[in-house]
């Protein structure tokens, strides 16, 4: 789904913004609905459920099973919008909106862009993000702004570096994935038991482009061996489902091997409920927005829409997400294609999740006294500025950063970013209460600089004397902080790159800024390019990738210009080079290398300009790992004593690293602990992500200890058929990009098998 307020312009009837609450919570104290026993709060969910189920006639049923939910007005159910969407902030939605104009819920906290959050590698920050968004999403489902239900986070995995939604997602890297996805569904829900908001997973599953060498979302057959499905493009909602029973899960657009994901009994009932156990209570699937359409239409898989819309019904699908209807419910119905007890199992699914989300509660919940006072907190700024310092990576440094006396230098900022507000926030933004760009926060430091605009694309055509006004405002400058880059939501683009070059026109002008003889630095915004033609360059001092920075993006970046803090975040996804895309299409689903493909991220791609988990400091460490940790191990001690149910969740001995700062600067360090070697299926990785940690605060000469927390399944791999086998075998743990300590363990005994994937 894409969805954004631009887009919602042009939709005839629906506004971007408002200044009436138009959700409402039901009157279960005095209303009809009290009469039902869903609001009584002694009965279980499950109960409550299937109470208000019963209450209804099949024709609320078929009103109540699409995103714009009917209700029904006979018993005092409010109508209810389903859609609301809160990537990195509570953010524009059919069901979410914010008040127009001066007002309370006229702003939300807006936070970088996921894949900047998650080059933190910081899963306590994370968890701490969640749950402002979690309240603040509460806040407005409070005040009839919004559903309390929102469509996020986004966990496919970002497998091409071309996928115009890529910032979405938390990186390339499945651990990465898998620890964004379990403290950020952590944070945004609370307990299980009493959830603050309904998270939902998306897209499941293998949904990683949008639009890209004539194949698009809507009519796309990912073709995908089982290794790599159950390996890679699965993985993250395991964890979502399996493991941090989130509330729910989207459906995607594209079909995987064949089958519509939407309409797939693979994918949403022996995987996704029999598999993973994500049991029947508390959850539901809704499709992707007019994904119940594409089955028919685009995937041809059924020949009416009544047919494709009972097909996803019956596979396990249980809310229709739509703009203006793509399914057609009353023709499956009236054909008889769609039955009751479908609808019942649909409805029970999501009525229970707005029970125990407290819908039902009246004052009863302890989230319902949540309001605009809780929205906007200091404390809440304080994390957005925070996570943005620590995301941002540097990539490149001679000495020229952190500058050595900003307050007496002539600094000139340069380009499309540093003063535009916009530039700051990413897709699926709401209205943050302020954008501190560049340029104030250059001012607020109270700094001596000029400032000009630069061009944005490659392919502008635009009449521009940006090269005249940039030269004219460096004139006077001794450094020169250029900030650009490719901002696809800048370029109105919605779709996937074919180029992953720098745009034409900022190249020449950074090489004649290059020239001046002054300090340059460039400040990389939006995705990862090539940056081959800058590293060639002797005049670019310093790289530094802010990606999409947030509402504090600007006093972020200088915050790491001028010292006060160290870079500390490492890539999530690899730099590759331009020419990658002419050695696989997107649609390439296949991660190892092969004939036609140089083979897909860190683990099977060796060429990148800078590799997943780089990243450079101010300062130098040294990481030791303990001789504590053994060099042998049985495979069969290690289940010993472990009685969860699922073995990959047993825990590995952790590893205990010692971090000192050699340099002199304080900063933090993240410990990222890969495992290479040669056991298991071939080919092998280049090395795997199996553990990390971030280290806060190391003073120039202190030393510091992390423990090191994996499972057993972060130490396994995956053989052709899709299990999760832990191999006898000699291990190398590589700690760091590039590696600066090593060791070696064995694991001996039988291979185990902690997971046995289900075929097709
Ligand atoms: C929101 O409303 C407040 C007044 O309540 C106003 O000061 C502020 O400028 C508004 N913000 C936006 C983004 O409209
Ligand atoms: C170039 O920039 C100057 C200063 O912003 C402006 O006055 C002038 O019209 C521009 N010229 C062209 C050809 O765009
Ligand atoms: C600021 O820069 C201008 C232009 O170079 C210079 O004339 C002025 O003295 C500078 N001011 C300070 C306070 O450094
Ligand atoms: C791709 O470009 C890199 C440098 O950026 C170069 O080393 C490599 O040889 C190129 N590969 C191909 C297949 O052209
Ligand atoms: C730290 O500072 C000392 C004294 O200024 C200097 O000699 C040394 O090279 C510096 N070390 C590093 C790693 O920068």
């Amino acid at each position: 789904m894409r969805y954004s307020p631009a887009v919602l312009l042009g939709v005839a009837g629906v506004s971007v913004a408002q200044n009436a609450a138009f959700q409402s919570y039901p009157d279960c104290k005095n209303g009809l609905l009290a009469k039902i026993k869903v609001c009584d709060v002694t009965l279980s969910p499950p109960e409550r459920a299937a109470a208000l189920v019963a209450a209804l006639t099949n024709e609320e049923k078929l009103q109540n099973i699409i995103s714009k939910s009917k209700g029904a007005p006979r018993i005092g159910l409010p109508a209810y919008n389903w859609w609301g969407e809160a990537l990195h902030g509570v953010a524009y939605a059919p069901g979410t909106q914010f008040h127009f104009g001066p007002g309370p819920f006229n702003s939300s906290t807006s936070f970088p862009m996921p894949v900047l959050m998650a080059a933190a590698f910081d899963d306590e920050l994370i968890e701490k993000i969640g749950e402002v968004i979690g309240i603040e999403g509460r806040a407005w489902g409070n005040a009839g702004f919004s559903a309390i239900d929102y469509w996020t986070p986004n966990v496919n995995p970002f497998k091409d570096p071309r996928w115009g939604r890529g910032s979405e997602t938390p990186g390339e890297d499945i651990l990465r994935v898998k620890r964004y996805a379990e403290y950020m569904i952590r944070g945004l829900e609370g307990p299980l038991e009493q959830r603050r908001v309904v998270a939902t997973c998306k897209h499941y599953a293998g949904n990683d482009f949008e639009d890209w060498g004539g194949h698009t979302r809507h009519d796309f057959d990912v073709v995908v061996s089982t290794q790599d499905l159950a390996e890679y493009y699965m993985m993250p909602f395991q964890q979502c489902t399996r493991d941090s029973k989130v509330g729910s899960i989207m459906c995607a657009y594209n079909a995987v091997n064949g089958v519509p994901s939407c309409a797939s009994p693979y994918l949403l009932q022996t995987i996704l409920r029999e598999h993973w156990g994500w049991t029947d209570h508390n959850n539901y699937i809704t499709s992707d927005c007019e994904a119940v359409l594409d089955v028919s239409l685009n995937h041809k898989y059924a020949k009416t829409n009544a047919e494709g819309t009972a097909m996803c019904f019956d596979a396990g699908m249980d809310l229709s997400c739509e703009y203006e209807g793509s399914s057609d419910i009353p023709g499956a119905w009236s054909q008889g294609l769609l039955k009751v007890p479908t609808l019942d199992r649909a409805l029970k699914r999501l009525y229970e999740g707005l029970v125990r989300v407290g819908y039902f509660d009246n004052d009863h919940s302890a989230y319902n006294s949540i309001s605009w006072d809780a929205v906007n907190q200091p404390s809440a700024q304080a994390l957005a500025l925070q996570v943005a310092v620590e995301g941002t990576v540097l990539l490149k440094n001679d000495g020229a950063l952190p500058l050595k006396d900003p307050k007496s230098s002539n600094l000139a900022l340069i380009g499309f970013w540093a003063n535009n507000g916009k530039a700051l926030s990413g897709g699926y933004s709401g209205t943050p209460a302020f954008t501190h760009t560049p340029v104030y926060a250059a001012t607020q430091l109270g700094l001596n600089f000029t400032t000009a605009w630069g061009p944005v694309l490659q392919d502008s055509t635009a009449p521009d004397n940006w090269t005249t006004n940039a030269l004219a405002a460096v004139s006077t400058a001794d450094t020169i902080l250029y900030f650009g880059g490719l901002d696809t939501t800048a370029a109105g683009e919605t779709k996937d790159r074919y180029s992953l070059a720098w745009p034409a026109a900022q190249l020449t002008l950074i090489k004649q800024l290059s020239q001046l003889k002054k300090t340059l630095i460039i400040i990389q915004m939006g995705d990862q390019l090539d940056d081959t033609p800058l590293l060639s360059l002797p005049g670019v001092n310093a790289i530094l990738w802010a990606n999409w920075p947030g509402q504090d993006g600007g006093p972020a970046v200088f915050q790491l210009l001028t010292g006060q803090k160290s870079p500390s975040g490492r890539l999530p996804v690899s730099q590759y080079p331009a020419n990658y895309t002419e050695l696989v299409p997107v649609t390439e689903m296949a991660l190892r290398p092969s004939a036609t493909s140089p083979g897909r991220t860190y683990r099977w791609y060796p060429n990148t300009i800078f590799p997943f988990g780089f990243g450079l400091s101010y300062t130098t460490f040294s990481p030791t790992i303990a001789s504590s940790f053994p060099k042998t191990l049985q495979i069969a001690d290690l289940t010993k004593g472990c009685t969860n149910k699922h073995k990959d969740t047993c825990p590995f001995p952790s590893l205990p690293v010692t971090v000192k700062n050699t340099g002199n600067h304080t900063a933090d360090y993240v410990v990222l602990a890969f495992l290479k070697g040669e056991y298991g299926p071939k080919p092998y990785p280049i090395k795997t992500l199996s553990s990390y940690a971030r280290v806060r605060d190391l003073k120039p000469g202190e030393e510091k200890k992390a423990d090191l927390k994996w499972n057993l399944g972060d130490v396994a791999r995956h053989d052709e058929m899709g299990n999760t086998v832990l191999y006898p075998g000699r291990y190398t743990v590589l700690v760091d990009e590039p590696t600066r300590t090593e060791v070696m363990f064995e694991l001996v005994g039988e291979e185990l098998v902690l997971d046995i994937w289900p075929q097709k």
